[in-house]
């Protein structure tokens, strides 16, 4: 595997490689601190093509000024050993400076509306620094196609959005959330939760669970859904900053037309957690 540091010599990588008939090329965007989600990512990435990049940036333009930019984990040796054991052929690791060359990106990618709900309310800039930095990550590397997770659920809904609204020649592949024995999505952030706190992280996904099982049985109103999710955490002393049954394409509120997600956030401890399942789908 290949550390590449510069756009320069990523460009050049995946112009060779495609020279030398390794296509489709698959990018996998990650912030690093790699856990099995990152792995199963690299792992679809490598069944769907024969040539496979992850990038590993650490990106400030979407941490909000109180985030945990500073201090989000980087343990790069560890990151790098587990890329290169999934068989990933480059691993494009680029510095601050590299990225944002002249200061943060003038240019930003938005998407009113669908940046605004969900996390977006909490997090008014996030998804703009996502999708900015999303896009130049695909003008850099080119790829064929892009393998996201469904655990981030707005994001994945806003990457698919963009890439169809700017034309971007890219398939975007949505993968299942990886999730601990006990159900809790892994999360680099699940570092910052001590052993009581996972145990009431837990609830998020019981909640869903719950909720899924009521959708199955065919409950289909979105607030007797919303409130099986909101008691189970308060079960577990955990006020969510929101509990939504969204569309999972447009991210509006779920009228009975189209695929559902019933997404949450909440606070534990020092994290902020967020879940979601697709129902009906
Ligand atoms: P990061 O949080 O590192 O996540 C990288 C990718 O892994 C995302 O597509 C995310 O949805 C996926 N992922 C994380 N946890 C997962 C889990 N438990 N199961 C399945 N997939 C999981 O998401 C980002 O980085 C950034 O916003 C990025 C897209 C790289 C832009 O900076």
């Amino acid at each position: 595997m290949k550390v590449i540091r510069t756009v320069r010599e990523m460009r050049a990588a995946v112009a060779a490689a495609r020279a030398a008939g390794k296509a489709p090329v698959a990018l996998v965007p990650t912030m690093g601190a790699f856990h099995a989600g990152h792995r199963a990512l690299m792992r679809r990435a490598r069944e769907l093509a024969p040539w496979v990049v992850v990038s590993l940036f650490v990106n400030p333009l979407q941490f909000g000024p109180a985030e945990d930019y500073g201090r989000y984990p980087r343990p790069f040796d560890e990151d790098r050993a587990q890329a290169e054991a999934e068989g990933v052929d480059v691993l494009f690791a680029p510095p601050v400076e590299e990225m944002y060359p002249d200061g943060p990106s003038r240019t930003r990618v938005t998407i009113p509306g669908m940046s605004e709900v969900l996390c977006g309310r909490a997090r008014p800039t996030h998804f703009t620094g996502v999708l900015t930095v999303v896009a130049k990550l695909f003008n850099i590397v080119q790829p064929d196609l892009a393998v996201f997770g469904e655990k981030d659920g707005q994001q994945l809904a806003l990457i698919r959005r963009m890439v169809q609204d700017l034309n971007f020649p890219v398939q975007v592949v949505g993968h299942p959330t990886v999730r601990e024995a006990g159900g809790l999505a892994l999360s680099s952030r699940n570092r910052y939760l001590d052993a009581a706190e996972t145990e009431r992280a837990r609830s998020l996904y019981r909640g869903l669970s719950r909720a899924r099982a009521a959708w199955e049985a065919g409950e289909r109103d979105p607030a007797r859904l919303v409130e099986l999710v909101v008691e189970t955490l308060a079960a577990a002393g955990v006020e969510p900053e929101y509990v939504e049954l969204v569309r999972s394409d447009t991210l509006e509120p779920w009228t009975g037309e189209g695929p559902a997600m019933l997404a949450v956030a909440a606070r534990v401890g020092a994290a902020r957690l967020i879940d979601n399942v697709r129902l009906g789908s």
